[in-house]
């Protein structure tokens, strides 16, 4: 049976993540309003995979006999009015889910919960990659985003990204 504090916490992550799916939906949203559709495509699917981790956490609750509560998911509450800024926001936002996910590993950490700490390993490295990710993508922009040319060839770029499903199979 998992500790109380340790379930609510993966729940309420459960609801983070699908806001983070809405977050980079409306990401997605204000890049197919410019006619960036590269851009909009690489959020779309970062949109999937949040999605996706909100599926496996619910799925580990529900594999460890806890009934899963869905809350309101809240209104994405970025203001994004240049493309530099919504790649900003997306790294503040990894940033600070990186640091959610820290906080469960640190409950499960102190009731030795070592199953979840197994579960919760995947999602530390997955943080790791996103934030690079999104530092990637700054820094591209940086070099490249200021050059009609080159934002042509950046989106372009974007454009093919893939969705993958996630690795942790649960
Ligand atoms: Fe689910 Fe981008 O963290």
């Amino acid at each position: 049976m998992l500790d109380a504090k340790v379930s609510g916490l993966i729940n309420e992550q459960v609801n983070k993540e699908l806001y983070s799916a809405y977050l980079y939906l409306d990401f997605a949203n204000y890049y197919y309003d410019m006619g960036l559709d590269g851009f909009a495509n690489w959020y779309d699917i970062q949109a999937q995979e949040e999605r996706d981790h909100a599926m496996l956490m619910r799925q580990y609750l529900t594999n460890n006999g806890v009934k899963v509560t869905l809350t309101e998911i809240a209104k994405p509450d970025v203001e994004v009015d240049s493309p530099m800024a919504a790649l900003k926001a997306g790294l503040a936002h990894e940033q600070y889910v990186t640091s959610l996910i820290n906080t469960i590993y640190a409950a499960a950490d102190e009731v030795r919960d070592y199953r979840t700490m197994q579960f919760l390993d995947w999602f530390v490295k997955e943080q790791g990659e996103e934030e690079m990710n999104s530092e990637d993508l700054i820094r591209k922009f940086e070099l490249f985003g200021n050059d009609a040319k080159g934002l042509y060839e950046l989106n372009k770029e974007l454009q093919g990204r893939v969705y993958s499903a996630p690795s942790l199979v649960l």
